[in-house]
């Protein structure tokens, strides 16, 4: 309340120097005192914004001073503080202090309004989740070389875990504020949704691919670029099962929000664009019900984000992942390829190995992504990546 009383006072001061100067000014009549005249109201208008200042001091201490000063009104040069930069610019730092609610809170806004009045070049933010280090990065610094401002990358690990990345690094700086997650637990689905939430603070983010340390690319920049960038549909795996662990996972506690035909399974490794990222962060309607009656043997990450998004948007899914794994030796873990693994032929088995649809129409590229291969394959896989993945 006296900090209010107090600004007033200090603007009317202000008011009454302005008429005084204002008087002077006719009596005299002469055109370079038009020029004092506004010098003299700068001064005023300066005068006044630092005795707002020492009544704030007084009050709430020096830090409230500086920020209200910087924040909440224009500088004495003139330039307000606020201006299409603070929505267009990615965070400067991605370690920020918000909790996860007020994070999702502020991830959530979009503009209603869908024309951006600036020239936004559409990235793709490529996503770790990870326990802690990147072995494989070496090779992923090869891939994003020379396609800055096309990507970005966010990268959550364990918050024990203390990263070492050479500040030309693309991963240098690139951690998020991060939580434990287990595998098969809403802790792990918690850690995805941090990801997008941290990732849709940069309004240049269009879309959004989920990978692990295990993870690599399987063609260029470019080709990857312009696949997911003309794709009609994200490419979330997303597929009715009626066995045991698909259907048999659900239970009919959570309906009506979730009904057992529009129950799915996928496997978590997903592109979606930035629609489909509002989607999963803003979620407060299936999150209880998954988080309550999807426990182990019902691993959460294999069907909240698919069954959520086929309910609300069915019609922007390819139902299909792009991240290749080879599940044919059977149990509950794809197979992990190490450095004997790696030749060529295995990756022609892979390009030409499968079928699929692009935006309805039968293609032979199915897969950007493949996981999950061993520390020790990176020597040969970044011998052979000139070659057979084309950069
Ligand atoms: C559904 O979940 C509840 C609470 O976890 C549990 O008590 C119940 O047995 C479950 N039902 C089925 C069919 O799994
Ligand atoms: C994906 O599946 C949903 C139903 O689950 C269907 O409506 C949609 O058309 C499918 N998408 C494509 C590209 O076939
Ligand atoms: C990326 O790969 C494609 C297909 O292999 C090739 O045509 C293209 O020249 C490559 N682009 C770059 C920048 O190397």
């Amino acid at each position: 309340m006296q900090t209010r009383s107090g600004s007033v006072g200090s603007l009317e001061e202000g008011k009454e120097k302005e008429s005084v100067v204002t008087t002077r000014a006719t009596q005299f009549k002469a055109p370079p005192l038009r020029v004092l005249q506004l010098f003299v109201l700068y001064l005023a208008i300066c005068i006044g914004f630092s005795i707002i200042s020492i009544y704030t001091i007084q009050h709430f201490g020096i830090y409230s001073v500086i920020t209200t000063v910087k924040s909440n009104f224009v500088t004495c040069d003139g330039e307000p503080d606020y201006s299409l930069d603070r929505w267009r610019k990615p965070p400067s730092n991605l370690l920020h202090s918000m909790s996860d609610k007020e994070l999702f809170w502020r991830a959530s806004f979009a503009p209603r309004i869908k024309k951006y009045p600036f020239k936004r070049v559409p990235k793709v933010a490529f996503m770790f989740l990870t326990k802690g280090p990147l072995p494989l990065s070496p090779l992923w610094e090869r891939f994003f070389k020379g396609h800055e401002g096309l990507y970005s990358v966010y990268i959550h690990s364990l918050p024990s875990f203390k990263a070492e990345f050479p500040p030309s690094s693309a991963f240098y700086g690139r951690h998020i504020p991060s939580k434990v997650s287990e595998w098969g637990k809403m802790s792990m689905c918690d850690a995805e949704r941090r990801l997008l939430a941290n990732a849709l603070l940069d309004i240049s983010n269009e879309w959004f691919i989920l990978l692990s340390e295990s993870c690599i690319p399987l063609h260029n920049f470019s080709v990857i670029y312009h696949y997911i960038k003309k794709s009609k549909y994200s490419f979330i795996d997303s597929f009715d099962d009626p066995g045991p662990v698909g259907r048999g996972r659900y239970n009919e506690s959570m309906a009506p929000e979730v009904t057992l035909t529009q129950w799915r399974k996928g496997s978590q490794w997903f592109e979606i664009n930035r629609r489909l990222a509002i989607n999963i962060v803003e979620d407060i309607k299936y999150y209880p019900k998954f988080e309550r009656f999807c426990r182990p043997e019902c691993y959460v990450d294999e069907h909240y984000f698919p069954t959520m998004l086929t309910i609300q948007a069915s019609n922007l899914l390819a139902n299909r992942s792009i991240t290749w794994a080879d599940w044919s030796r059977g149990g509950a873990h794809p197979a992990t390829f190490g450095s004997a693994d790696i030749t060529e032929e295995f990756f022609i088995r892979i390009y030409e190995g499968n079928e699929c649809r692009y935006n309805n129409q039968p293609s032979s590229i199915c897969f950007l992504f493949a996981r999950k291969f061993a520390p020790n394959a990176l020597e040969p896989l970044l011998e052979i990546a000139p070659k057979v993945f084309g950069f």
